[in-house]
């Protein structure tokens, strides 16, 4: 069940397409909005039609599908996997009446399982082949594209892109529209701000979440479907979902629930409306994210916990390894801690399966789940910081 968001599609594509002025969508759009909020499914089953709607050829790549492959590498294979769908017909037609004639005659010589390579040909030349082939502007929507920082070739691909897109473009025609998400608005910073960002001075927009529209359309299926169960009281619906951080899955399986006769025994048993019900599990829901941060968060060795206490703290200011940083880290240890000692926890803080800290290629440091920041945030206001708990050895030797 998709919800479908088209006017913020159609919004998108006109900046896109530069038709409102003083924006700098052509340059690049740069979409920030925290996991599991919706970013793909926008990008995919709105974005991209209405894109194509408009006459454009789509490619799209979501870094995260194959985080160990150089990101490089996975855009190349999304460009030539379109690139493929439009030499098919034309390298027909263009044997019929010979290559020059239809001006496509570099696009042919493209071997589309080489893009990207040393030997094969570049990003730039890929994405023009397609401008040609389609005879329309492409977009390219790569997703997760804080992801491309984390490794020296997914660097340069960003790199590539934004030489790619320097070298179609011309003002007032934008050959080549280049769409980045991403679930951490600090870490796309990197892609934008420092002189030596491939995109730097272009700005990053939070991706509207799901809003009110979004539970609406849902009270409209249950009061369809359920008739007894209306009006169903919508504010309360809508506090529930705030609560889950408009995340539309959760707030479906929370419904889905609370509405099922064989749901949950210990809500239900006390007689109450199914929206009272949706708010308990949102709660819950809610409760088990910080249950699972603060556990994430004991099981760690000391100096390890220290790390996280301070890249929370710090948060884009974080100096891993600076003398400030040693003197915290003993200071909350309760005893030295040299630059190899914090060295060590952080690459176990690396290595955790699902990994706690995110490194670029540059050796910058963040927390990997921005999620944490909140979480931190919440306890710090609270003064419930830090977590205690059965402290790490106490159950080792
Ligand atoms: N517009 C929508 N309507 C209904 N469900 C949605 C919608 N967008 C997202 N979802 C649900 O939320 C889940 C997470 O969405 P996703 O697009 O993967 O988020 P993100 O890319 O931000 O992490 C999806 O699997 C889907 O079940
Ligand atoms: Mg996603």
């Amino acid at each position: 069940m998709h919800f479908p968001r088209p006017s913020l599609a159609e919004e998108m594509c006109e900046a896109l397409q530069g038709s409102n002025l003083f924006n700098d969508a052509p340059n690049g759009l740069f979409l920030a909005a925290p996991r599991r909020t919706g970013k793909s499914t926008f990008l995919q089953a709105d974005l991209k039609p209405e894109l194509e709607r408009r006459g454009i050829a789509v490619v799209y790549v979501d870094l995260w599908a194959a985080p160990q492959r150089d990101p490089g590498e996975l855009i190349a294979e999304a460009i030539g996997a379109v690139l493929r769908t439009h030499l098919g017909p034309i390298a027909k037609a263009a044997k019929a009446s010979g290559l020059e004639s239809i001006g496509i005659a570099g696009a042919l010589k493209i071997d589309t399982s080489k893009i990207g390579r040393p030997e094969g040909s570049t990003l730039t030349e890929a994405l023009r082949a397609l401008h040609l082939l389609a005879k329309s502007p492409v977009a390219l929507i790569v997703d997760e594209a804080q992801h491309s920082l984390t490794s020296a070739a997914g660097e340069d691909a960003m790199t590539a892109l934004k030489s790619a897109r320097d070298q179609l473009n011309r003002p007032g025609q934008v050959n080549l529209m280049l769409i980045m998400s991403g679930s951490d608005r600090d870490k796309q910073l990197r892609l934008v701000n420092a002189n030596a960002a491939p995109f730097y001075g272009s700005s990053i927009k939070h991706l509207p979440l799901l809003g009110d529209d979004f539970v609406t359309h849902l009270v409209g299926l249950i009061e369809r479907q359920r008739p007894e169960l209306a009006p169903v009281d919508q504010p309360q619906l809508a506090w529930a979902f705030q609560t889950l951080g408009q995340r539309p899955q959760f707030f479906i399986d929370a419904l889905g629930q609370a509405l099922s006769p064989f749901g949950d025994a210990d809500t239900s048993a006390k007689g109450q409306r199914f929206e009272a019900l949706v708010e308990v599990l949102a709660r819950r829901r809610l409760d088990q994210d910080r249950q699972q941060m603060e556990s994430d968060y004991l099981v760690l060795r000391p100096v390890e916990q220290a790390v996280v206490w301070r890249m929370l703290e710090q948060g884009p200011r974080f100096r891993p390894y600076d003398v400030e940083a040693l003197r915290f880290y003993s200071e909350k240890t309760g005893g030295p801690v040299t630059r190899a000692m914090a060295q060590k926890a952080m690459e176990a803080l690396r290595n955790r399966q699902p990994s706690l800290v995110w490194k670029s290629a540059r050796g910058e440091y963040a927390i990997d789940d921005a999620a944490m920041h909140q979480w931190y945030q919440q306890r710090a206001a609270a003064g419930t910081w830090p977590p205690t708990g059965p402290q790490w050895g106490s159950d080792e030797e």
